[in-house]
Formats: structure tokens, C-alpha cells, sequence
């Protein structure tokens, strides 16, 4: 994996999309920063990246314009750190689609950027984690919020944490260009947070009221109505 570190930036996955052509197009490029001035989340948010708080991680690497499901990769990033969490003893759970929860609050979202634009898709895959964050920064933070160390009292060290990241999503990587999504669907429903709960979700035009049923196969979240039937929707965000 190649690597490019700043101490300051605006955002890794900003940088990346402006230099993609400098990468190599058979490898993962991981792109990190110490801190992000205009960090970005999902659906024009901002994801706060103080110094030395976290990790703030993009991988960009490309994947055949045949290649299927190209919108869980997110999800698969979300295991490998969840299973990163589950081996340095947390419980983590993943409200859909892929934010990374400890006892309810966020440690980790997701922001999967990919573009079509070539002769194969390529994809802006950024990470942020709270890992040494105090309190005083979560409750700034505008829904609720943990970091590994408010959850652990330990100080982590960011450099191993983001290379069992690396190493893991390297092998999920490789899995899913192998298999698809399918090796993946398991576990993820597993770990999916608020299941059996009732739950709102916002799909961008309706609001649905249903409980948290389960993971589709193919990585849709199924909502149970109450009607008895099951909704499957494939993006939004549950407002919980
Ligand atoms: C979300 O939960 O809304 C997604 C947050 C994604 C944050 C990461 S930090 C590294 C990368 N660079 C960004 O600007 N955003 C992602």
C-alpha cells in the first residue's frame, strides 16, 4: 500500500480526488492527515477532525467497471474496523449503513466517494475514527459521539491502529473483488445496531416507521412495517 501523510489538510478525500491521476491505478493509496480543516461526512456534512483526535484515512484504489455492488464497499470498510474493534476486545455494532457505533454513540463514519469517469470505477473511500478524542470534544460534536479512548480510559496509538485497519481492509478487499458481497452479509447483519427496535429512517423524499429488521442480502436495510411488511431501502439514514 502506498502511503501519503499531512499534518494539516483540508480533507484526505478532497486531496485525493484532485490528484487521482498521480496514483497508481493497481494499488490502494492511503492518504491520512494528522488533522482535516474542512473534513468532510456523508450528505454535505462536516466531520470534525481535530489535531492528533483521530485518524482521518482515504484509500483510493480502483476496481473493473464490472464489478457488482460497488455501493457496499462502505459496508466492507465498516467490518474491516469492526473487526478491528472486536479483536482489541470492543463490541461494536454498525447502524446502516456504515457508521461504526460503541454503546450507542458514533467512533467511526464513512465516506464512500466513487467515480465513473474512467475506463474503471475509482473509488474515494475515507475513514474517520475518534480514537483519542476527550469528552469535552465528542459533546461538540452534533450527534452523540465516543471516541476508543472515552470508551477504553486507554490512549491508543494511531499508527498501529490505522495499519490493522490497512492490513484488514487489504485482505476484504481482496475477498470481495474474489466473491462479492456475499462473505460480508453475515456478519454485518450481526452487528447491525438498533435491530428488533423501532426506528425512523429518512430516504431523502419519505419518512418510514418501522423496526429494524435486518441486512438485505445484498446490503439494503429491511425494515419491518407495520403492516407486517418488510420495506427494503437501499439509501438514506435511519434519524436515530
Ligand atoms: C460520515 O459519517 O458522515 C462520514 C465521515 C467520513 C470522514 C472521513 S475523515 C477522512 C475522510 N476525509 C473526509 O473529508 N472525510 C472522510
Amino acid at each position: 500500500m502506498r502511503e501519503i501523510h499531512f499534518q494539516t489538510i483540508d480533507s484526505t478525500n478532497t486531496y485525493a480526488k484532485e490528484h487521482k491521476n498521480e496514483f497508481a491505478k493497481d494499488e490502494i493509496t492511503c492518504i491520512t492527515a494528522d488533522e482535516q480543516t474542512s473534513g468532510k461526512g456523508r450528505y454535505q456534512r462536516t466531520w470534525v477532525s481535530p489535531k492528533d483526535a483521530g485518524i482521518y484515512a482515504t484509500f483510493y484504489f480502483t476496481l473493473p467497471k464490472t464489478t457488482r455492488q460497488i455501493g457496499s464497499i462502505a459496508q466492507v470498510m465498516a467490518l474491516s474496523f469492526a473487526k478491528v474493534l472486536l479483536h482489541l476486545a470492543f463490541k461494536p455494532e454498525i447502524k446502516w449503513p456504515n457508521d461504526v457505533r460503541l454503546k450507542g454513540k458514533k467512533v467511526s463514519g464513512i465516506l464512500c466517494e466513487i467515480s465513473d469517469s474512467s475506463d474503471f470505477f475509482e473509488f474515494f473511500l475515507g475513514i474517520g475514527i475518534n480514537v483519542n478524542m476527550d469528552e469535552q470534544a465528542a459533546s461538540q460534536i452534533d450527534q452523540p459521539a465516543t471516541s476508543l479512548f472515552i470508551e477504553s480510559g486507554i490512549r491508543w496509538n494511531k499508527k498501529e491502529l490505522l495499519k490493522r485497519v490497512q492490513d484488514q481492509f487489504t485482505k476484504d478487499l481482496l475477498l470481495f473483488k474474489k466473491e462479492g458481497f456475499t462473505p460480508f452479509h453475515k456478519q454485518l447483519d450481526e452487528l447491525l445496531a438498533l435491530k428488533g427496535e423501532m426506528v425512523r429512517f429518512h430516504d431523502g423524499a419519505n419518512v418510514w416507521e418501522g423496526i429494524c429488521h435486518s441486512l438485505s442480502s445484498d446490503g439494503q436495510l429491511n425494515l419491518l412495517l407495520s403492516d407486517n411488511t418488510i420495506q427494503t431501502l437501499s439509501s438514506g439514514d435511519i434519524l436515530k
